[in-house]
């Protein structure tokens, strides 16, 4: 009863000249709520290909509901559902007709394949658009339909590649609820973000991964109490001016990055910082609490990525 629904071990993917997946373990447990974070090009979408069945694995042993997804893909396939990070929508059919349709795939009835879109369409607020053709929907309406779509078959198991990438704020938590309804009725998603908040809110635990490999796990607070001190100063100072801030800083124990312009100070003192830093009032700074964006940053570099 306590299997994980997937249990990766040395899960390794090469395609000519990239090693995109390079020997990741890591376990999904029944009902939570699992992320993966990653820069562009980390390695997520292979991941949850091969989860899907979809990209066949170069080495390590992936098992899905406690079977092999090279040995049981049907079975496995039956019991998930998979919102891609890019659109893959009929666009030649309605709305409505992309979830019908879909649904004859797992060889759903008609009577109950009316009723399940009609159900899933009032989920994701798209009832009003049902006989509308895709190519005339908005980005976020595309992805809420992908993700009716996902539960046609009422799965198990829900995998979602950046649900919410390119969505306006409205759009986006308007997701993020439905996930959190949707993990309510006892599913379990998967999915990939580089949206700190969106990770922050959703996900029980997380993995960090970049360049295929995996960099550290855990729930959203462990990762921020293992990597961040509590609070972060972003100052606006140049060179010279980030020499005198770290003579003013010298006595306080910190932590410090430069990027640009702005040097960051990650400390648990922030009385201290900001009595240190009174005496150079001419450089200005944003004092904000650690997120996990921070602890994603520290962790990945802040290098652009291809
Ligand atoms: N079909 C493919 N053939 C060759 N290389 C590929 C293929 N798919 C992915 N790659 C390479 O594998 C690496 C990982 O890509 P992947 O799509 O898994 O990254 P990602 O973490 O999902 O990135 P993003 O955030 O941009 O979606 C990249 O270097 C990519 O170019
Ligand atoms: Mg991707």
């Amino acid at each position: 009863m306590n299997n994980p629904v997937i249990r990766a071990s040395g899960i390794r993917k090469s395609y000519p000249g990239v090693e995109a997946v390079r020997g990741i373990d890591f376990e999904v447990r029944r009902g939570e709520c699992f992320g993966i974070l990653g820069p562009n090009g980390a390695g997520k979408t292979t991941t949850m290909n091969m989860v899907q069945g979809y990209t066949p694995l170069s080495g390590g042993e992936l098992l899905v509901f406690g079977m092999s997804i090279e040995d049981r893909p049907r079975r496995i396939k039956a019991r998930m559902g998979v919102v891609p990070q890019e659109d893959n929508l009929d666009p030649d059919l309605t709305v409505a007709e992309n979830l019908r349709v879909y649904a004859r795939y797992f060889d759903i009835r008609k009577k109950a394949a009316a009723e399940i879109t009609g159900r899933l369409l009032e989920f994701v607020a798209l009832t009003e658009k049902k006989d509308q053709r895709i190519p005339d929907l908005s980005g976020g309406m595309k992805r809420r339909l992908l993700i009716a779509r996902a539960l046609v078959n009422d799965p198990d198991l829900v995998i979602l590649d950046e649900p919410t990438t390119g969505l306006d704020p409205q759009a986006r938590h308007l997701i993020w609820q439905k996930l959190r309804g949707l993990k309510k009725t006892g599913s379990t998603l998967a999915l990939t973000t580089h949206n700190m908040d969106e990770a922050a809110q959703l996900c029980d635990r997380l993995v960090i991964m970049d360049h295929g490999l995996i960099l550290d796990e855990g729930s959203p607070r462990q990762l921020l109490e293992r990597h961040v001190r509590g609070s972060v100063f972003e100052f606006d100072a140049g060179e010279e001016q980030a020499g005198r801030l770290f003579g003013c800083l010298e006595r306080i124990e910190h932590e410090s990055e430069t990027s640009g312009d702005t040097v960051f100070v990650y400390t648990d003192d922030a009385e201290a910082v900001l009595k240190q830093t009174s005496c150079f009032p001419e450089v200005g700074f944003l004092h904000r609490q650690a997120t996990l964006e921070d602890v994603f940053l520290k962790l990945t570099g802040r290098e652009l990525r291809e």
